[in-house]
């Protein structure tokens, strides 16, 4: 097993970080190597889950990010974040599947909500999850998000969203007003932040103003 969940630290995925995301995400959703985790798409999808044009855009754009979970230095979970109107979307949720059911998802799920919250100041938090992964519904449901009824079917024909093993898919759009949350704890997150001390680098956030 490894070490307290505290040890792990957050931070904004830069362009270098893109081909270890792909390889994450690549890890935790698809393929023989992704039952080794408790939930995963393989019995639903062969193919990509994404790539690196579109790791790389997310990364790029300033209305989204990608944040990381480390320990030690290395990479074990990240999580999509995007910025829209009213709410924050949440996608690509990956722990490596090796270390999990051991709290890292939770983590990064509440690191995810107090991005949006504290540093988007955003209240609602929103994801689309197919609708055939009951059991990762229901996990979701266990943290506060609920089903919408609202859905879109799945991107049949578009390899570059995998091959599909049924021709049922769809999406389910799950919410979570997070604006009845706790106050979050501690500092504002400094990922994904850009807020008025600091600035978007090449490299990521930094601050003008160094306290
Ligand atoms: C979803 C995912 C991020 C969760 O990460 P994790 O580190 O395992 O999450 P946690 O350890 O915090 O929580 C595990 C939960 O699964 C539950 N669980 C464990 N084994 C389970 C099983 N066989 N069946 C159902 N639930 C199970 C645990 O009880 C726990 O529930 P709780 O949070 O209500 O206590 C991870 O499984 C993953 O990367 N999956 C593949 C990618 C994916 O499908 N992402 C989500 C779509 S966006």
């Amino acid at each position: 097993m490894f070490g307290a969940l505290n040890e792990i630290s957050f931070r904004r995925a830069v362009a270098a970080d893109g081909p270890a995301v792909v390889a994450l995400v690549e890890s935790a959703f698809r393929g023989e190597g992704s039952r080794i985790g408790w939930t995963t798409e393989a019995d639903l999808l062969d193919g990509q889950r994404t790539d690196l044009t579109e790791v790389g855009a997310l990364i790029a754009d300033p209305r989204s990010c990608m944040l990381l979970a480390e320990r030690g230095g290395t990479l074990v979970g990240c999580v999509k974040l995007v910025r829209e109107a009213d709410a924050g979307v949440i996608g690509m949720v990956s722990v490596v599947p090796a270390l999990q059911r051991a709290g890292i998802g939770k983590t990064l799920l509440r690191e995810a909500e107090r991005v949006i919250l504290s540093a988007w100041g955003l209240r609602r938090a929103t994801m689309t999850v197919i609708v055939q992964r009951d059991t990762l519904i229901a996990w979701y449901e266990r943290h506060g998000y609920r089903r919408t009824g609202i859905t879109s079917p799945f991107p049949y024909g578009q390899p570059r969203f995998g091959l599909p093993k049924r021709s049922d898919l769809a999406f389910e759009t799950l919410e979570k007003d997070l604006g009845g949350s706790s106050p979050p704890e501690g500092d504002p997150p400094r990922v994904c932040h850009g807020g008025p001390d600091e600035k978007k680098t090449s490299s990521g956030w930094t601050r003008t103003n160094p306290s």
